[in-house]
């Protein structure tokens, strides 16, 4: 069984202190369902990927939730996988149709963050991290700065090749109309901007964000469809101290593997990708686990161009903007990585257009990487 992707909708991301999630939800379902041109009455079921909303809004049972406030009267379902929540509701929707169950289903990511304070954030989010690194008082800024000067020591990564990947990121935010920011910042503003986590300073940081994204996937193809070719989940430890290795997400390479395998393509195929920058070393990290450029070696390539529109030999990566310049409403970044390779794919990405693009990858991870999710497209 075939599946591909009917319609797609991303609401504004950033600090959405006028919106509720019920508004959040209704744009970007009612958004999708009118790109794909189907009626709502035609959906038999509701994937919703989430992750904070227990903790910080006190509503839990989000599928039932949204399913009456969208007058969705089909079995929902939340799924929750940390901030890789969203890329996993589309895993078990694509699985859904893959089975048989349903034709045509709604994927719908939402996140609702700012109206909380920040510290609240911090610790819920660490819902996604180990009992002893919660204990022991991490954050995930704190994580993956070890994970950043692990890199550092072992191959020569500056504080200054981990800037760059904000310049290209928050540069393409500046063409995508729905990112969180529309600044481009400069490697030296990334330098002097206020430290984090030694060596992460706030310019390296997703932001916390606001946003919802929905996407339609269906059984059938019509002639705007893009067809998702291989959608494959991997895990390992919650917590770093029991990795093997703190140079790679094994989860990601395990996962981008297997998709490769299943697409019947490698890493060279792919010519735009949406990866999980939550840090500026995170993109450093996916890039080489996805097989972009070897190990030790996309840092340099990031900073001579090597994935920014317009200027790169191969694969365009995060031209949304990423997690870094687009925003990170954790349960919706995974959804929206696949509404923007949709978009990327048709042709319909306005100023961010990557040309002759045919093949994207969305490659979305929970935690420090403890969850990984790979999906590809081709059109
Ligand atoms: N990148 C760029 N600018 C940012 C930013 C970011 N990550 N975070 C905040 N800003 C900007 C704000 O827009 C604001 O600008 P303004 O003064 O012009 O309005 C300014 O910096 C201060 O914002 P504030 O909200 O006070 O920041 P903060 O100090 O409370 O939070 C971080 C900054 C980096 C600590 C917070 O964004 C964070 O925790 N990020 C990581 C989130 C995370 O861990 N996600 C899960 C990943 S696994």
């Amino acid at each position: 069984m075939k599946t591909f992707v009917a319609g797609v909708a991303t609401t504004k991301f950033g600090e959405l202190w006028s919106a509720s999630p019920r508004g959040l939800a209704r744009l970007a379902v009612f958004g999708a369902l009118k790109d794909a041109d189907i009626d709502s009455k035609d959906v038999q079921a509701l994937f919703v990927g989430n992750m904070l909303s227990g903790m910080l809004g006190g509503q839990e049972h989000l599928g039932a939730f949204f399913a009456e406030e969208l007058g969705l009267s089909v079995p929902a379902f939340k799924i929750e996988g940390a901030c890789a929540s969203g890329g996993l509701a589309i895993h078990n929707a694509v699985n859904s149709l893959m089975s048989g169950q349903y034709e045509t289903v709604v994927v719908l990511g939402i996140e609702k963050m700012t109206d909380h304070k920040p510290e609240d954030v911090a610790t819920a989010l660490m819902g996604a991290g180990s009992e002893e690194e919660r204990l022991a008082g991490a954050t995930f800024p704190g994580l993956y700065a070890i994970l950043a000067r692990v890199h550092m020591r072992e191959f020569g990564t500056t504080e200054e090749d981990m800037a760059a990947v904000a310049v290209k990121n928050h540069y393409h935010a500046t063409l995508n109309p729905n990112a969180q920011f529309h600044t481009a910042v400069t490697v030296d503003q990334v330098m002097r901007s206020s430290k984090v986590a030694d060596p992460l300073k706030l310019l390296d940081c997703s932001p916390i964000s606001d946003g919802a994204a929905a996407v339609v996937l269906s059984t059938k193809r019509t002639k705007r469809s893009v067809e998702v070719i291989a959608s494959v989940v991997a895990t390992d430890t919650l917590g770093l101290a029991q990795r093997k290795s703190l140079t790679e997400l094994s989860a990601t390479q395990k996962a981008s593997e297997k998709a490769y395998t299943l697409a019947g393509m490698d890493a060279k195929d792919i010519d735009v990708a949406e990866v999980h920058d939550c840090f500026t070393i995170a993109e450093i990290l996916a890039t080489e686990d996805l097989g972009f450029f070897p190990k030790g070696k996309a840092a340099s390539a990031i900073q001579r161009g090597s994935a920014t529109i317009g200027k790169a030999k191969r694969v365009v990566v995060n031209p949304s903007g990423g997690l870094k310049g687009c925003g990170h409403p954790v349960g919706a970044t995974g959804v929206k990585q696949i509404a923007e390779l949709v978009e990327q794919l048709r042709g319909n990405a306005g100023a961010r257009q990557v040309k002759k693009a045919r093949v994207g990858l969305a490659h979305n991870v929970g935690g420090s990487g403890a969850t990984a999710v790979v999906h590809i497209l081709e059109i």
